[in-house]
């Protein structure tokens, strides 16, 4: 309860009721020492002064404990702020940052004074995405909720980077001026091991096309060695004419060609430097199936696909990884569940702000207890050796983190030429521009 009154009430208090006191009872006593006018004259004004000193005294004392207080509390909560070991900023609406924490000196490398204000602290930090992030804080300061700003690379003083990612709040009006507070969270760690994992999932799937690449060169090779071996048996027994030299030149030429292509396209697939394209989803698949189409083949998989002939702007290599994951999942489960009728569906629609792909097989479906675990990490039920538990999670990542979309999944039962199938069924949406 006293912790609420606030200092300055309860000093005007204690003056109020000691002024009272003093007024009511120093008269009274003087009066009744009946003394002739003259001395109470001289008494009231010595009793003026004396009142004016101590009154004067008690305020302050008063004044000194309330103003040592309120700066030990002051203190109290820099030391606080100073002492968590996340980046914190306020902000106002001018464009002036108000406070850092030392975490953030340390971290950044820059001194408060260097990042005073939103434009040198985006321009040092964030480089040529400086405009784009000072315009996003300039969107903040109308919000009253916690606003979860996400991850942003930034580049601290020694030039490195890291990551952080950001939340903000309003921190009420200060001075006239909205102000918000932002808190970062270092995840520049995090953000390696997502890379090495996604490293480690693009991995897998290139070894997935290696082993169709080698496969699919099986065949031009032995063309390639037949022709050869056939053109020296002939000039050795001397039956080798010009008609025989040419259909075997062409085999060789047009293997070798097949080879090289195949290069180009398995290429095409791991250039680092993805960039935004546009791009149908037919072509997607139609690519993809240009590489592994054979390796399913031979497995007796058939893919059923109803694509809708659209354009959507996106990481074009991106999908391609996530469909590699998907459908190497069926056939893991194809084989797992001896399924004798093997199908992969592929249905794509748009409707006015998304695409759908839907992908399901017929292998069954996947366990309840576990459908909802999935997702993570590290999770599988293959032998070791064969599963990481990967796929799927490096799938929605790229799906929700890289391309803006979302992915789902569930059992499905269906009819598909009059005959039942159990099924997984992926969801994936996908904006029509990122
Ligand atoms: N189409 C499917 N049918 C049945 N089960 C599935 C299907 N897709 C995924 N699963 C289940 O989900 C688990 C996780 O899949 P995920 O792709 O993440 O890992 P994985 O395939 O086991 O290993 P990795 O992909 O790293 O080689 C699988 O182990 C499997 O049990
Ligand atoms: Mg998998």
């Amino acid at each position: 309860m006293m912790k609420n009154i606030s200092p300055a009430f309860i000093i005007a208090f204690t003056y109020f009721i000691i002024s009272f006191i003093w007024i009511l009872f120093s008269d009274k006593i003087l009066y009744n020492l009946s003394l002739d006018k003259e001395v109470i004259n001289t008494l009231q004004t010595l009793k003026g002064w004396f009142f004016i000193t101590i009154t004067s005294l008690l305020l302050y004392f008063l004044m000194k404990i309330a103003l040592n207080k309120s700066k030990k509390e002051k203190n109290d909560l820099e030391r606080i702020f100073n002492s968590l070991a996340t980046p914190i900023m306020i902000i106002n609406e001018d464009g002036e940052i108000l406070k850092i924490n030392k975490i953030l000196e340390e971290l950044s490398g820059y001194k408060y004074k260097e990042i005073n204000t939103i434009e040198k602290w985006t321009n040092l930090a964030y480089g040529e995405n400086a405009e784009e992030v000072k315009k996003n804080v300039d969107t903040l300061y109308d919000k009253q909720t916690i606003i979860d700003n996400g991850d942003y690379t930034i580049t601290t003083k020694s030039g490195k980077k890291i990551v952080w990612h950001f939340n903000t709040t309003s921190y009420g009006i200060k001075d006239g001026k909205k102000t918000i507070i932002a808190t970062a969270l270092d995840i520049t760690n995090i953000k390696e091991k997502e890379k090495m994992l996604m490293q480690q999932s693009k991995m897998a799937a290139m070894g997935e096309i290696l082993e169709n690449i080698a496969h699919q060169w099986r065949q031009p090779l032995s063309t390639i060695s037949t022709a050869a071996t056939g053109i020296k048996l002939q000039n050795e027994l001397d039956t080798l004419n010009d008609e025989i030299l040419n259909n075997s030149m062409d085999a060789i030429n047009n293997s070798a060609q097949y080879l090289s292509k195949t290069i180009d396209d398995f290429r095409g697939f791991f250039k680092p430097n993805q960039k935004k394209e546009y791009f149908k989803i037919n072509h997607t698949f139609e690519k993809i199936m240009m590489i592994i189409g054979n390796k399913y083949k031979i497995e007796n998989i058939h893919f059923i696909k109803d694509i809708e002939n659209f354009q959507i702007l996106n990481y074009n290599n991106a999908l391609i990884q996530v469909f590699l994951n998907l459908f190497s999942n069926s056939q893991d489960a194809f084989i797992e569940k001896n399924t004798k009728e093997k199908f992969i569906f592929i249905d794509v629609y748009n409707d006015e702000y998304s695409a759908v792909i839907q992908i399901k097989d017929t292998a069954g479906g996947i366990p309840n207890k576990i459908i909802n675990k999935i997702f993570e990490p590290y999770f599988t039920t293959k032998h070791e050796g064969k599963g990481t538990g990967i796929g799927l999670y490096m799938s929605e990542e790229i799906i929700t983190k890289h391309m803006k979309g979302t992915i789902s999944v569930e059992n499905k039962q269906f009819t598909f030429k009059n005959k039942t199938y159990t099924g997984a069924m992926f969801t994936i949406t996908l904006p029509l521009k990122v």
